[in-house]
């Protein structure tokens, strides 16, 4: 019986893979189907597949919206989600408009759906890609159920600029962690096959070097050399194009002298012309007409045509291509290849999404789908793996669960809305566990925990700062809870001051005087510069804004079920005016000494940073030793092993991030002092040692030269492994 059963499997498995399309004959019959649209299509269709428009109005579709998809002038919405409005709008789309071409739903999916997770800074502290490929495939399930299908994330900006609000949406200030991120990322959205129940586009954003905005104000200006665009700021986006990325969102800064949203060097050269991208661009939101403030294009018509020949697909929001396609393709300044090509590109893309074959989205399991359980134990599982401890003298964590009083203060201790950050997607300041909460649920019958807000998190009032103290006093350790609110971290949210605002600090130094025992737990978007605290708290942890399940999480944290092992993806200032400050800089020709005046540093304060990348503490210790490479010499195209020995020396088990670092001594260009070039994250037991490999190849010591080839050139190397960027033991080997 059991054979014929495995017979039947064999012969049913044979049958699919004779029947079901392979991906080249899939790919084919795709274009087959794209070229025969396109010959139905009239102009005004296809300029509609090229329209992306924002669609709820004070929770209606604008009305507009459903008589531009009847006319099948319009291919995609932003923001229309919930599984029943998707669908009421897609039946628009393919029963009653002409060509029955599906629209695309998109949403900002940023850090989860519904179940929120951690910001991606913080997710991206924990230095475990595995993390971020779990959290992004389960928003994808929530967002799929909701009728959505595409996600305007992964965010691959990087970021060397803590006053930029948008550094809580990336991972940070290194290329190669960043690209890491990107491939989990996309993956986790993706999957092999976005095409699959569950699954969704991911959209590479913002291309490019939106991150490097002068000044760290959103919006500005960059402008940078094409090395530092190749080698800090593209690799992200590279990883993640690899990774499969359907599409790329143009971003909305100025670059060199010509606007992301219409730069043919980023948008066609690189991105089709070297990587092969095939999926469409969108613009970010109205960014081809803000060509005209740019001061690129003088009207409407000028600001379409540039965008469109220099590559964008897809209009968000702005509805240029619309009202000017069929001037300019009459004037001859845009092609009607062009056009064709842009349409080819969407549709493409919906056919890979299987669109064509499932437009609707099935509405029962949409409710049952959101925020279950084990989407909120994920959650809570990495937001735990997220934090870093940047403080713990004395072991003053963790707590111990049956201490008699806690007293738990703050303006966010109890606050639901902060811990879900900027881009909350659906998520709901009702669903958050607080760290109240959290803490309740996690000591003992016995212990008393009090709470005292203190202060508002913006505000100059210290009426609270009595309770607050009086509170501290008669318990036996303070819990203080500071940072940020979610309206001053993200989109349009830079910041000329990195310190705790309001009156948070004067409440931490009011309830340090009370003379308890006091921990400091930040939630924040931006690295904050907290030099008081450093110099006088026993105890700090960063949560960042850690989503749903923040305060379990948290609590998780601070009484020692979970050692934290996170590791700060970015560098933490001492001053804002320390500002860019990043660990893989040049060296200069006079790189700071403390007994030479004439070096470079600041007159009035230490040129190293508070915190640096990569850095973060556990509740049990390591030792990296014996760092050995499998060879002295290699040629240019050769490789060598890097090994070192990790040992838990503590007394808990706990994770270590062992890090890679390499830096080219002499070169052709300069390079930077380090670059990260390898990390991993293992779990050690108390006493357990275990040796980590690393493979140093061509593609981590390479460069771009004056001639714009990336090379590697002969000469000495160095290797550095260690627990931070500025804790490390070093080697060195020469490419002959
Ligand atoms: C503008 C933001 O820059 C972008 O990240 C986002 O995806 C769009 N708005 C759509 O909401």
């Amino acid at each position: 019986m059991r054979l014929i059963k495995f017979g039947f499997l064999v012969l049913a498995l044979a049958l699919v893979f004779a029947v079901a399309p392979n991906s080249a004959q899939r790919r084919s019959n795709n274009e087959t189907r794209i070229n025969a649209l396109l010959s139905q299509m009239t102009l005004a269709e296809k300029l509609g597949q090229l329209q992306q428009l924002d669609g709820e109005g004070n929770g209606n579709f604008r009305p507009e919206h459903r008589e531009l998809v009847r006319k099948g002038l319009l291919g995609s919405t932003l923001n229309v989600r919930g599984a029943q409005r998707t669908n009421e709008l897609q039946r628009i789309a393919v029963e009653e408009s002409r060509l029955k071409i599906p629209l695309l739903f998109g949403f900002d999916v940023i850090h989860g759906y519904r179940t929120i997770f951690p910001t991606p800074l913080a997710e991206a502290s924990s230095w475990d890609p595995t993390l971020a490929e779990r959290s992004t495939s389960i928003a994808a399930q929530e967002t799929y159920a909701s009728g959505v299908r595409w996600t305007f994330a992964p965010m691959l900006d990087i970021a060397r600029d803590p006053r930029w609000g948008r550094i809580t949406e990336g991972a940070g200030e290194d290329p190669y962690l960043g690209a890491a991120f990107a491939r989990a990322r996309v993956r986790g959205f993706q999957g092999n096959d976005y095409s699959r129940p569950g699954k969704i586009l991911a959209c590479a954003k913002h291309w490019v070097a939106y991150g490097a905005a002068e000044g760290g104000r959103d919006y500005n200006t960059t402008d940078m050399s094409e090395q530092t665009l190749r080698e800090i700021y593209f690799p992200p986006f590279k990883a993640a194009i690899d990774a499969g990325a359907g599409t790329v969102m143009s971003a909305f800064n100025d670059l060199n002298g010509v606007p992301t949203s219409a730069n043919p060097f980023t948008l066609t050269t690189v991105l089709r012309g070297e990587w092969k991208f095939d999926g469409f661009v969108v613009s970010d939101y109205t960014s081809v007409k803000e060509l005209i403030n740019h001061g690129i294009a003088a009207n409407d018509k000028e600001a379409a045509q540039a965008a469109l020949n220099a590559g964008v697909d897809m209009e968000m929001v702005s509805r240029l291509f619309n009202e000017q396609g069929p001037g300019l393709l009459r004037e001859g300044n845009v092609s009607q290849a062009t056009i064709d090509e842009a349409v080819r590109r969407i549709l493409r893309i919906k056919l890979r999404l299987g669109l064509f074959d499932h437009p609707y989205t099935d509405e029962a399991p949409e409710s049952g789908s959101l925020l279950t359980r084990t989407n909120r134990d994920a959650a809570r599982q990495i937001a735990g793996r997220s934090m870093v401890l940047l403080k713990n003298d004395h072991d003053a964590l963790p707590l111990n669960r049956s201490i008699r009083s806690i007293a738990v203060i703050g303006p966010l201790a109890d606050d639901r809305r902060t811990p879900l950050g900027w881009w909350a997607g659906d998520g709901k300041a009702e669903d958050t566990v607080t760290p109240l909460a959290g803490i309740k649920a996690k000591v003992s019958a016995q212990t008393k925990v009090g709470y005292a807000k203190g202060c508002e998190i913006q505000g100059d009032s210290t009426a609270g700062f009595a309770e607050a103290v009086a509170l501290a006093r008669a318990s036996d350790v303070a819990i203080i809870f500071v940072g940020e609110t979610s309206e001053t971290v993200g989109e349009a949210a830079s910041k000329s001051s990195l310190d705790l605002s309001g009156r948070q600090m004067d409440l931490v130094k009011a309830v340090h005087a009370a003379g308890k025992p006091t921990v400091v737990v930040l939630m924040n978007g931006h690295p904050l510069t907290i030099g008081w605290i450093v110099d006088n708290s026993p105890a700090i942890l960063e949560a960042w804004m850690g989503g749903t399940e923040a305060g379990n999480a948290i609590a998780d944290v601070l009484f020692g079920d979970v050692n934290p092992g996170g590791k700060l993806p970015v560098t933490f200032p001492r001053a804002v005016g320390q500002v860019p400050i990043y660990y893989n800089h040049m060296n200069t020709g006079r790189p700071p000494e403390a007994s030479n005046r004439y070096t470079s540093k600041y007159v009035d304060l230490p040129w190293t940073p508070q915190f640096p990348f990569g850095f973060g503490l556990s509740y049990t210790q390591f030792k990296i030793t014996n760092l050995q490479l499998s060879t002295q010499r290699i040629r240019p195209d050769g490789k060598l092993a890097v090994t070192a020995e990790v040992e838990n020396v503590g007394r808990r088990a706990g994770d270590e991030v062992v890090q890679l670092y390499i830096r080219d001594v002499t070169a052709s260009m300069t390079r930077p002092v380090k670059e990260l070039k390898g990390f991993q994250r293992i779990t050690l037991r108390p006493g357990e040692k275990r040796r980590v490999e690393f493979t140093l190849g061509p593609e981590s010591l390479g460069f771009y030269n004056r001639e714009m080839r990336f090379v590697v050139e002969p000469g000495e190397f160095k290797v550095m492994v260690g627990s931070s960027s500025e804790d490390v033991v070093e080697s060195k080997f020469v490419v002959e």
